[in-house]
């Protein structure tokens, strides 16, 4: 109740007529007593009836009025000498926020169709058996006492709804005030006006889902949902059921745990009527389940409707044999991708041990290798004990190097021409010092280069010994190095016959299966 308002409390045991009416208890020896249970006292206390707010009156206790201290458990009592029943009954006491509460909990909820005609009486003022009392209602709709009038008229202590409309829905509220004892005493009922369509037409539950043309597919081994759509139209007071068959069996009749069926669940609501899912769950899915027929049917007091699912199984897809071939397929491309750039020189030397030809059988040439380089420079040194000695012993070519120094007039020799010409490659070891004018290095660079680009068979092969800059490269190499393989020596790094420099350089150089020396 409201603070300040006036509180009836009913007996509870009355709830049940069959068990207990008050009429009968007025002719027997039973009693009727109320006890209260408060927080300060640990026993029930008996009420107080010589208080002037609190008044008996058959199965009511009124408490005229309520205050925040009157909050509590209540306790009705039927007693005799030899036997007692009790029951308790809960009070709270709020706050009332201003005249009219636009929140506040409805005391009622009352349905009225479309267009019918329907009174409005305030809850429990029929309850006021007083004699002499005067008292007087206000009608509120939403909290607003002006709308009265058109449609609606307030009829003696009644609200009168000539024709009911969706406007005139939603909260209403009734104040009732009275005098007693010289006191003016109140209380008020919330009342929550909800309209629905009349009662007429076919009120048979009408099944959206599954209709007649649809198609529910199925995964075969999966976990099939089937969802049932109904609209129960709206009725009184009444249970609805919707459920779904396997075979004319409900879930519960099955009991397969495979299958399971929670209770619908209300997807919309429409003046009354109501848009309801009740979903099957088949869980592994089989082959046999397919030749099942799955029904859903809904009824109610005016009649049954039910529709088959129709299934069909989906064509098998299988996602993760898909997504685990693509997986290792591109985990396969992968590797190969890092195996191909961490062992192409490798793979290509294997490729060509297969595959390649020896140049020996097809050409007539006397050497595979001529090596050309500055005399007296650092490179020396590295020709002549390094570069030399594995291309000869561990490799088996046959290496020429033309162990002659300047030649006067910077001519090319016959002899340079010739050794050149004999060779399979040659291989130039750049050096700063190959750019000097007339010395045998350039010669030799000159006499592979005329001999390359005349379309002859000797390819020229590059050596880097030592980083140098482009600017001091001879301009003939300068013009060939992008038709040119160069090779760059790393140093220490590239001194092993394993590392990259000797296979890149094997690569360029003739094929050889196996060794055979020789001199020039
Ligand atoms: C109780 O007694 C009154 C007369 O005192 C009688 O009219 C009434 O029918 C009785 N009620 C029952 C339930 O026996
Ligand atoms: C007391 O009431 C009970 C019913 O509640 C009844 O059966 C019993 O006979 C009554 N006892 C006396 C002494 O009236
Ligand atoms: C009124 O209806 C609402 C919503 O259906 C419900 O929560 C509430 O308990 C009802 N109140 C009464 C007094 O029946
Ligand atoms: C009610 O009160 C009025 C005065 O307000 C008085 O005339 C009338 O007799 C009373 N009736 C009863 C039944 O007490
Ligand atoms: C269900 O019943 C109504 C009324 O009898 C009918 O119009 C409707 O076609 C029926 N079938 C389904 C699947 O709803
Ligand atoms: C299942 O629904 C179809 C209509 O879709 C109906 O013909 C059939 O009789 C129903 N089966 C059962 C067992 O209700």
């Amino acid at each position: 109740v409201y603070e300040g308002e006036v509180a009836y409390l009913y007996c509870p045991l009355f709830c049940h007529p069959t068990l207990y009416s008050y009429s009968q208890i007025q002719n027997s020896s039973l009693s009727l007593l109320w006890y209260r249970h408060t927080h300060t006292h640990e026993l029930e206390q008996p009420i107080n009836l010589k208080l002037h707010t609190l008044h008996k009156d058959r199965e009511y206790l009124w408490i005229q009025p309520a205050s925040a201290q009157d909050a509590g458990l209540y306790i009705c009592m039927l007693r005799n000498i030899s036997s007692c029943v009790k029951i308790g009954v809960e009070l709270k006491v709020v706050q009332k926020d201003g005249e009219c509460d636009l929140k506040a909990q409805p005391h009622l909820n009352l349905t009225i169709p479309f267009h019918s005609k329907r009174t409005l009486t305030c809850p429990d003022l029929n309850k006021l058996t007083l004699p002499n009392s005067t008292h007087s209602v206000s009608w509120y709709h939403f909290c607003n006492s002006h709308l009265f009038g058109n449609g609606r008229e307030l009829e003696g202590d009644d609200l009168v709804i000539y024709s009911m409309k969706g406007v005139y829905r939603g909260l209403y509220t009734c104040v009732v005030s009275y005098q007693m004892n010289g006191r003016m005493l109140q209380f008020t009922r919330n009342i929550n006006v909800i309209v629905v369509v009349p009662d007429a037409g076919s009120k048979v539950p009408i099944i959206l889902n599954p209709a007649s043309d649809q198609i529910y597919m199925v995964t075969l081994g999966d976990t099939v949902t089937l969802s049932c759509h109904v609209i129960l139209p709206h009725l009184y007071e009444e249970k609805q059921h919707i459920w779904w068959t396997i075979d004319k069996k409900t879930v519960e009749e099955l009991a397969d745990p495979r299958f399971s069926s929670p209770e619908a669940t209300l997807a919309s609501y429409k003046d009354g009527d109501e848009w309801k899912e009740r979903v099957l769950n088949v869980m592994d899915f089989s082959a046999d389940d397919l030749q099942r027929e799955f029904n859903c049917s809904a009824r109610n007091s005016r009649g049954f409707n039910t529709s088959r699912a129709v299934l069909k199984a989906e064509l098998y897809f299988p996602t993760l044999e898909l997504s685990c071939g693509l997986g290792v397929t591109l985990a396969l491309m992968l590797m190969m991708f890092v195996i191909y750039h961490v062992f192409w020189l490798e793979l290509l030397l294997l490729y060509r041990s297969w595959f390649g030809s020896d140049e020996r059988y097809t050409d007539d040439k006397q050497y595979d290798v001529y090596i050309s380089y500055a005399r007296n420079s650092e490179e020396e040194e590295f020709v002549l004990s390094t570069l030399r000695r594995v291309l000869e012993s561990e490799f088996g070519y046959s290496v020429c190097i033309f162990d002659r120094d300047s030649l006067p007039g910077g001519t090319i020799t016959d002899d340079t021409l010739r050794f050149v010409g004999q060779s399979r490659r040659l291989v130039v070891v750049v050096s700063p010092c190959s750019a000097v004018r007339g010395t045998q290095a350039l010669l030799e660079l000159q006499a592979g280069l005329t001999s390359m680009l005349h379309g002859g068979s000797l390819r020229v092969v590059l050596i880097q010994f030592k980083p140098i800059r482009r600017k001091i490269w001879v301009k003939e190499l300068r013009r060939a190095r992008l038709a040119l393989t160069l090779i760059r020596w790393k140093g220490e790094k590239s001194a092993p016959l394993s590392s990259r420099f000797w296979k890149q350089l094997q690569l360029e150089l003739p094929m050889r299966r196996d060794t055979q020396d020789s001199q020039c």
